[in-house]
């Protein structure tokens, strides 16, 4: 069954999109690759792959959800059915939903550290700390299944409530007040990063561009970074598409979401590095960068703990904006498959997620390095999840590229795109062969690496 909901505004799944994301991915993530990937060249083919590849599959992820009207995998099926095409394209929903799920599960976890450092920052412990004390909290804090699972609970509630309160007095009403905070916080972050930190280190680190700095590994992970940023492959731009109105443009709403996540990711980069440097510390720390390094540029400089507080605080409700979008796909298709309530689906959803989150909780501790788990799978449960839905994002991401560019007929999608011949013939020939090409360069190569 159709769910016929729409949101309530012809813009609101741009807001809906911008909300899912920016997220983690642009403060947490988009920073520390960057680092350990040598800055300008990283970005190049970052920013590259945002255009040539995500711009063209974020359009063609939203328009799957908006003409089926149905949640991911009820939406394929019903594509499938009136289009005649074989049901295999169903996989497309099956995959995106087992995303969702499982990056859920893991998101939560780290964004709980965020609880944890907003809590440590406005209480003033950090304050005038060493890098010895700083990354022994950060330790302690990994050690501590008892707290991760805490701080991961708290979160995963939150964001369920949010979703289980509906798409208009839950989602909508939420991102309102998240998203416009986020903005005036990361500014105020910048200009105080300005003030004390060396922002022209930080542009000469990001904006000179040497190629040959870059791995084979780092344009890989500039290409998984791509995807992961602007949600795509998961169902949740799916899922936000079907409440589109018919009226927005595809591709104008498309163009500004990577916009304007490609800019929060720049800005924060920005802001962090001008910190990091001011503070005379490490760029390559990988993903201690915003919990080590970070809160020990802050402990140094004036007012370091407030700006630190509320710094913690824009990463809480970037990640939250972006969490509800992952819980919605899964939750949608409980309701329509299974006439579920809302908060009954909601409820399922999260009590899985959550449970399946404890694997990454004890992945820092008790399953840490030496135990159980490392012997029988050669990493972690954390690093084996993230591996999964590093496979499932591109693969997701393919899958769509091929069907919006095969699989449905010209004059359908036309009449959906509704644009210039001219932007129509562009777009038709990056999701039938830029798309799955740079999509297959990535997994020929990330496949070998996946038992060595
Ligand atoms: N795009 C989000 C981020 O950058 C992560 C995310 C991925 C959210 C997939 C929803 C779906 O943090
Ligand atoms: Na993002």
């Amino acid at each position: 069954m159709s769910t016929h909901n729409v949101w309530t505004h012809k813009g609101t799944f741009l807001l809906a999109a911008v909300g899912s994301a920016v997220g983690l991915g642009n403060l947490w993530r988009f920073p520390y690759l960057t680092g350990e990937n040598g800055g300008g060249a990283f970005i190049l083919v970052y920013a590259l792959t945002i255009f040539a590849v995500g711009i063209p599959i974020l359009i063609a992820e939203t328009m799957l959800g908006r003409t089926s009207r149905r949640s991911p995998i009820m939406g394929m099926r019903h594509l499938t059915r009136t289009h005649g095409t074989s049901r295999a394209w169903e996989s497309i929903g099956w995959l995106g939903a087992a995303s969702a799920f499982l990056i859920l599960s893991f998101y939560s976890v780290i964004a709980g550290w965020a609880i944890h450092y907003t809590g440590q920052m406005f209480s003033g412990a950090l304050v005038g700390a060493d890098s010895e004390t700083i990354g022994a909290g950060f330790d302690a804090l990994l050690a501590s299944p008892g707290l991760l699972t805490l701080y991961h609970t708290l979160f995963i509630i939150a964001s369920a409530l949010i979703v289980g309160m509906g798409i208009h007095k839950g989602i909508e009403s939420g991102l309102r007040i998240i998203m416009p905070a986020l903005f005036a916080i990361l500014l105020l972050v910048l200009f105080y990063s300005i003030a004390n930190g060396d922002i022209g280190a930080a542009a000469t680190f990001l904006f000179t561009f040497n190629i040959a700095d870059l791995s084979l590994e780092g344009w890989l992970q500039a290409m998984g970074q791509s995807f992961f940023t602007l949600s795509l492959g998961m169902g949740a731009i799916m899922a936000y598409g079907a409440y589109m109105s018919s009226e927005a443009s595809l591709t104008r709403t498309a163009v500004a979401v990577a916009f304007v996540d490609t800019a929060v990711a720049m800005v924060a980069g920005l802001a962090i590095f001008s910190l990091v440097f001011g503070a005379g510390l490490e760029t390559g720390q990988g993903p201690g960068l915003m919990f080590v390094t970070l809160p020990l540029a802050f402990a140094e400089m004036p007012f370091g703990a407030l700006v630190g507080g509320v710094f913690f605080i824009l990463v809480l409700g970037a990640a939250i904006s972006s969490s509800i979008s992952l819980i919605e796909p899964v939750a949608a298709f409980l309701v329509e498959r299974f006439d579920l309530t809302r908060p009954k689906a909601v409820s399922l959803v999260t009590l899985g997620a959550w449970l399946m989150g404890l694997l990454t909780v004890v992945s820092f501790n008790v399953w840490a390095e030496g135990t159980i788990f490392h012997t029988l799978f050669g990493r972690s449960a954390f690093d084996f999840i993230e591996l999964l839905t590093n496979i499932f994002m591109p693969l997701g991401g393919l899958l769509i590229a091929l069907f919006a560019g095969w699989a449905l007929t010209q004059s359908e999608v036309m009449k959906e795109l509704r644009t210039s011949d001219g932007w129509f013939k562009t777009w038709r020939f990056l999701v039938r062969f830029v798309a799955p090409a740079a999509v297959s360069f990535v997994f020929l190569r990330t496949i070998p690496q996946v038992d060595g």
